[in-house]
């Protein structure tokens, strides 16, 4: 040991490999740390995704972005009455519609869409034609005059397609509520 030499730093072990010697120092700390906080890492990720599977497997995640990018291609897509329909039966666009329905629409056509200020949704009778793309028109521009806002300009196409999706599986449920109004169509898509 030389005199600049701290205690127990380069201590020769006395190994000798073909002139490499060995000695006994302790890691640096930035390695040992490092070392540490990776162990600890991958500890919880192993519980968190292997043993209590709180978090999303990658098949999970996978199948979440295939319906997202399913609902991206949908929403470029033109408007037609077989796309809205195709949405009706989206479990999931209609789940959002539904929420958006009863925090906007149902104060006005009631929460199952059975009419109370606006007409019934659910009856055979329709003011503005009983197609999917009429519906989808009413909501996104409204009739402003007669107290239906527009809502393209509130919630974006895409929320106004999830609602006209969900307004289309409470067509024809004929719910007790306000009397018809408009003209009778029967058997439309
Ligand atoms: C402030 C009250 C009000 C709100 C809120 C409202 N509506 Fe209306 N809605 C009306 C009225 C009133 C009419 C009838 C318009 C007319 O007489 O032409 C109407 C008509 C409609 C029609 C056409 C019905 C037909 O017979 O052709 C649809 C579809 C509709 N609304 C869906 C919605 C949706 C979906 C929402 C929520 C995003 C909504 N409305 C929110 C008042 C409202």
């Amino acid at each position: 040991m030389t005199a600049q030499q701290k205690p127990g730093i380069d201590v020769d072990t006395g190994h000798d490999y073909d002139g490499i010697r060995e000695y006994d120092n302790p890691l640096p700390m930035w390695w040992f740390t490092t070392f540490v906080v990776c162990i600890a890492f991958g500890y919880a990720y192993w519980m968190h995704y292997e043993v209590a599977r709180t978090g999303p497997s990658l098949m999970a995640e996978y199948q979440a972005d295939q319906a997202e990018a399913a609902r991206r291609a949908a929403a470029s897509k033109p408007l037609t009455d077989e796309l809205l329909v195709a949405l009706s039966k989206d479990p999931q666009t209609v789940e959002t519609g539904a929420k958006l329905f009863s925090q906007s629409c149902a104060v006005c056509h009631g929460a199952g869409g059975e009419g109370k200020i606006g007409p019934n949704l659910t009856d055979a009778y329709w003011l503005h034609g009983p197609k999917p793309t009429d519906i989808h028109k009413v909501i996104a521009g409204g009739v402003v005059e007669k107290g239906m806002p527009a809502w393209n300009p509130v919630l974006g196409p895409e929320r106004v397609r999830a609602l006209a999706a969900y307004v289309l599986t409470r067509r024809g449920l004929e719910l007790p509520g306000k009397g018809p109004q408009g003209e009778r169509y029967v058997a439309v898509q």
